[in-house]
C-alpha cells in the first residue's frame, strides 16, 4: 500500500476541506475518506467497507457521529472501529473484528496529515516555521499531471528560475546570466535534510531553499526580505497526478495583499513539469552539469529510499 510513499507523514487536504460531509481523496494511489465526528475530530480511513469494498465516501456521517457505509449501514469512528452493523442480533457480532482501516492523523499548519506505514508509528516532524496556528497560512492547492518525484524536483531546481520564470520573479536573474553570471551555491545535508543556498555572481541576489524528507520544499523568501515563507509540497495522487500543496507562512498581516505575488509564479512551472515522463530516473539516468548537485541528491534519496523498497515491497 502507498508504494509511491510508504511510511511517511505527509498532509493530504486542508483542514477547512474536511467537514461532516465525508471527503474521498486519493492519496499515492490509495482511495481515502476523511470526515469529522460530531466533536470535531477527524478521521481518515481507506475508503472501502470491510464488508463488501464499496466506497465509505459515498455515505454519511450519522447521529451518532460515525461514518455510515452507504450499503448496508455498518457504522465506523473516526479510528475505524466498527460501532453498529444494522439489523444482526448485537450478541452473534463480534465487531472488533469488523474494523475499517484508519491512517494516522494529525492536524499541522491547518492542514490534515496522516501516516502512509503500518506498524510503528514515528512522531511527525516538521520545521519550526510550520509549528504556528492556522491563521498564519495561506493555503493553495491543485492536481498537476506529474510524478510526485519531478515536482519536488523542480521545487528544489533554481537554475530554471531565469527561464520559466522570466516574466515574473526571474527577470533579474535572466538579465544578468546574459550579462555572464552564474550560480555560487553551497549544499549541506542533514540525514532527513538538504539546504541549498545561492548567490548570483556579479548581482545582489541570492536565495535559500531546504528540501525535508520526503516531500516538503521551504522556499525561504524571507531571507529575500519579503514577508513570507512559503512551504512547497509534493503529495503523490497517483502514479500519473500529484497534489502540489502550498502552505505560505504570513510573517505580517500585509502579506495577504502579495499573495498572488507568490502563488502565480509557482504555477508557471506547470507545462513544463506536465511534459516529464514519469518519475525522476536515477542519478545517470539523464545527462548532469555541477548545478545539478542538489537536485541529484534528492534523485540518490529518492532511489535508495523509496522507488527500492517500494520494488520490494
Ligand atoms: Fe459496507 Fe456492506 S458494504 S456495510
Ligand atoms: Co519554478
Amino acid at each position: 500500500m502507498f508504494d509511491l510513499l510508504p511510511n511517511f507523514w505527509t498532509p493530504v487536504l486542508p483542514v477547512a476541506e474536511v467537514e461532516n460531509t465525508p471527503v474521498a481523496v486519493e492519496l499515492a494511489g490509495e482511495r481515502l475518506v476523511l470526515f469529522r465526528n460530531l466533536t470535531g475530530e477527524i478521521g481518515a480511513l481507506l475508503d472501502r467497507c470491510p464488508h463488501r469494498g464499496v466506497a465509505l465516501s459515498l455515505g454519511r456521517v450519522n447521529e451518532n457521529g460515525c461514518l455510515e457505509c452507504p450499503y448496508h449501514g455498518w457504522q465506523f469512528d473516526q479510528n475505524g472501529a466498527c460501532r453498529h452493523v444494522p439489523l444482526n442480533n448485537p450478541a452473534d457480532v463480534k465487531l472488533s473484528v469488523l474494523s475499517a482501516v484508519r491512517l494516522p492523523t494529525r492536524i499541522i499548519a491547518g492542514l490534515v496529515w496522516v501516516f502512509t506505514g503500518q506498524g510503528e508509528v514515528p512522531d511527525l516532524e516538521v520545521p519550526e516555521s510550520l509549528m504556528r496556528s492556522p491563521e498564519f497560512y495561506f493555503i493553495h492547492h491543485e492536481v498537476w499531471n506529474a510524478h510526485w518525484t519531478r515536482v519536488i524536483e523542480n521545487a528544489m531546481d533554481y537554475v530554471h528560475v531565469p527561464f520559466v520564470h522570466r516574466n515574473s520573479f526571474g527577470g533579474e536573474v535572466g538579465q544578468a546570466i546574459a550579462s555572464g553570471s552564474f550560480a555560487e551555491f553551497q549544499i549541506t545535508q542533514t540525514k532527513h535534510s538538504i539546504q541549498v543556498f545561492n548567490r548570483y555572481h556579479n548581482i545582489e541576489s541570492s536565495f535559500a531553499l531546504e528540501w525535508h524528507q520526503p516531500n516538503l520544499v521551504v522556499l525561504k523568501f524571507d531571507e529575500m526580505g519579503m514577508p513570507v515563507r512559503s512551504h512547497f509540497f509534493g503529495i503523490p495522487v497517483n502514479k500519473h497526478q500529484t497534489r502540489i500543496l502550498i502552505a505560505i507562512q504570513l510573517l505580517e498581516p500585509h502579506a495577504v495583499a502579495m499573495l498572488d505575488e507568490f502563488i502565480s509564479p509557482i504555477i508557471e512551472d506547470k507545462v513544463v513539469i506536465e511534459s516529464h515522463k514519469g518519475e525522476i530516473p536515477a542519478t545517470t539516468g539523464e545527462c548532469n552539469v555541477p548545478t545539478d548537485r542538489a537536485t541529484l541528491l534528492f534523485r540518490r534519496w529518492y532511489h535508495q529510499a523509496i522507488a527500492r523498497q517500494a520494488v520490494t515491497i
